[in-house]
């Protein structure tokens, strides 16, 4: 047994034997209240007055990213609050006045993002807790991760004095698209050497995701990449070292809010498994968690341990312990997102056993193919469905070369009143739990109303569907966004789409077996978040 994971099992013994004999888990309830005071930890998302200690007027200076942010989104009127740069050099900044100290602020400051060399961090603390700070985020890396553990103390006992909750340190902070909180040093925009402006890191739109990050760098990556696929997100947290504020307490906190709907979590290590293991173990029963946790690999854990200094620990072990407590595990970025996605967007599968229907013969086999490979059914269609598919032959409604055994393949000669045909018929089957749509727009006779009308029978049912259309030109991009607008997550390939779809059937047999698949839904259905996707 290798070292570390020797260390990571005697630091989770408590909870990992009992997931070797299958017993169920206890839930060490005094975690959960600890953490159920979140008047301070909601100071993080929403406060009414932040200061940017280290805030400056040099570009491309972290200090002047961040606190453009703040000055930005309070110029838009989307962060409420007052804010405040501190730099003992300067009167301004940015057109507001700067303060030398936080002791010097006249007003309160609820919030404190530190953005300057480690060395000052101690005194900037000291002047927070004399002026009754709540919430401190910490920017600045050079602490735990670098075996510095001694300012790291430090930081985190006149912290504990005072009574401040700390964010990181080294780490990116917080992102919040509905209340203008943005701690990220990352500029959205870079002027090339040529002169020209390029989107660099952008901040998504809202949406319903939670990214909770471990890694500041893959964080902001995973922002880049979710903007480009229209992904919306509620908040986004780095929590680099976790001197206090750990995953946990983050996870339980969103958990109670009401804009994030499902939760993705990037981890290298968790250090206090317990704390997650109870935490998540309740969190999961309401909302979904997705989880890619890297350093898997003896190269992977290695890396890992000189990023952020932590033990990543054996796989299998993560593996069980996630799958007992309901944490969707991901193999890779891709699907990742693909779930989160998925699971933000509809409602878990009753069962295992779903319809395709497409238009695309190649793409309806790799689908089915994908299906099988992930343990979801592609079941024959019942008689009384093949029938009413026959009737409809008859009629005229459907050519009679389209197959309708499951998959139901439209072929070439496909039309958006087809699609709609198919959908009314797949989604009165009672045997049928979800619906993989392979709708590819390239066949003639299909106009981008196909998707309005697969959008319309979707809103009637509480069948999970998940869209495909492949391509990577316009029409392609507008379908998948189409898609979107009617809350049908849509990928570009059969096989993302499925990962999806196997998320939702292993969700809600998760959710059947923890006896709250009912409670689950009818929040999912009636949420105020799922205005936003459009599923009523
Ligand atoms: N109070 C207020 N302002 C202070 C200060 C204090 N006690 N001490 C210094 N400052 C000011 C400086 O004067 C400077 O302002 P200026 O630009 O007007 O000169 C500003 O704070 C920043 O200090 P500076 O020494 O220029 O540091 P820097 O901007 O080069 O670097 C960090 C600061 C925090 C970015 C750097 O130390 C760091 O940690 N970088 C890594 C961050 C990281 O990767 N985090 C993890 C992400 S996942």
């Amino acid at each position: 047994m290798s070292d570390s994971l020797e260390r990571l099992i005697d630091s989770q013994k408590p909870i990992l034997t009992p997931i070797w004999f299958g017993i169920e888990m206890s839930i060490n309830k005094s975690t959960i209240k600890d953490y159920d005071d979140f008047s301070k930890v909601n100071l993080f998302f929403n406060p009414n007055s932040i200061a940017v200690v280290g805030a400056s007027k040099h570009i491309n200076k972290a200090g002047n990213v961040i606190f453009s942010n703040f000055a930005e989104n309070k110029r838009r009127g989307i962060f409420k609050g007052e804010i405040y740069p501190i730099n003992p050099k300067d009167e301004s900044i940015l057109g507001h006045r700067c303060y030398p100290s936080l002791t010097k602020v006249p007003g309160n400051i609820d919030a404190i993002v530190i953005v300057v060399p480690s060395k000052f961090v101690p005194d900037v603390f000291h002047d927070a807790g004399t002026k009754g700070v709540s919430v401190a985020i910490v920017i600045t890396a050079g602490f735990g991760e670098i075996g510095n553990d001694e300012l790291e103390n430090e930081i985190k006992n006149i912290a504990k004095e005072f009574g401040i909750r700390v964010l990181g340190p080294n780490c990116l902070g917080v992102f919040d698209s509905y209340t203008g909180v943005d701690t990220l040093f990352l500029p959205e925009t870079k002027v090339l050497k040529t002169g020209d402006v390029m989107v660099a890191t952008p901040r998504p739109m809202q949406g319903n995701i939670a990214m909770v990050s471990q890694s500041g760098a893959f964080g902001a990556a995973s922002l880049d990449y979710l903007t480009g696929r229209q992904i919306g997100i509620s908040k986004f947290v780095s929590f680099g070292n976790k001197a206090d504020v750990s995953e946990a307490e983050i996870l339980h906190y969103l958990n109670h809010d009401d804009n994030t709907r499902a939760i993705l979590l990037y981890i290298e290590s968790i250090t206090q498994g317990r704390q997650f293991m109870d935490v998540a173990k309740v969190v999961t029963k309401s909302k979904p968690i997705a989880v890619l946790k890297s350093g898997r690999t003896k190269a992977g854990a290695r890396a890992a341990e000189s990023h952020t200094g932590s033990i990543s620990g054996a796989s299998a072990v993560y593996d069980a312990a996630f799958s007992q407590i309901g944490v969707m595990k991901s193999d890779n970025m891709s699907e990742f997102f693909n779930i989160g996605k998925g699971l933000a967007f509809q409602p878990p599968a009753k069962g295992r056993n779903v319809a395709i229907i497409t238009d695309a013969g190649g793409p309806g086999v790799m689908a089915s193919d994908a299906c099988e490979l992930r343990g979801i059914d592609v079941k024959l269609f019942s008689d009384e469905t093949i029938n009413k598919f026959e009737k409809l032959k008859k009629k005229g409604i459907l050519p009679n070369f389209v197959q309708n055994t499951n998959p139901v393949d439209l072929t070439g000669s496909a039309t958006s009143e087809m699609f709609e045909e198919a959908m009314n018929i797949v989604v009165a089957d009672n045997e049928i739990n979800g619906i993989i749509i392979i709708g590819l727009h390239h066949v003639p006779a299909i106009q981008e109303d196909f998707v309005d009308r697969i959008g319309k029978v979707a809103a009637g049912t509480i069948k999970p569907i998940v869209a495909c259309d492949i391509g990577e030109t316009e029409m392609a991009f507008y379908v998948r966004s189409r898609f979107e607008k009617f809350g049908i997550p849509a990928y570009p390939a059969p096989e993302d789409t499925v990962q999806a779809m196997a998320a939702l059937v292993w969700y809600g047999e998760y959710l059947k077996n923890s006896n709250c698949f009912d409670s689950y839904l009818d929040s999912f259905l009636t949420s105020s978040v799922n205005k936003v996707n459009m599923k009523k």
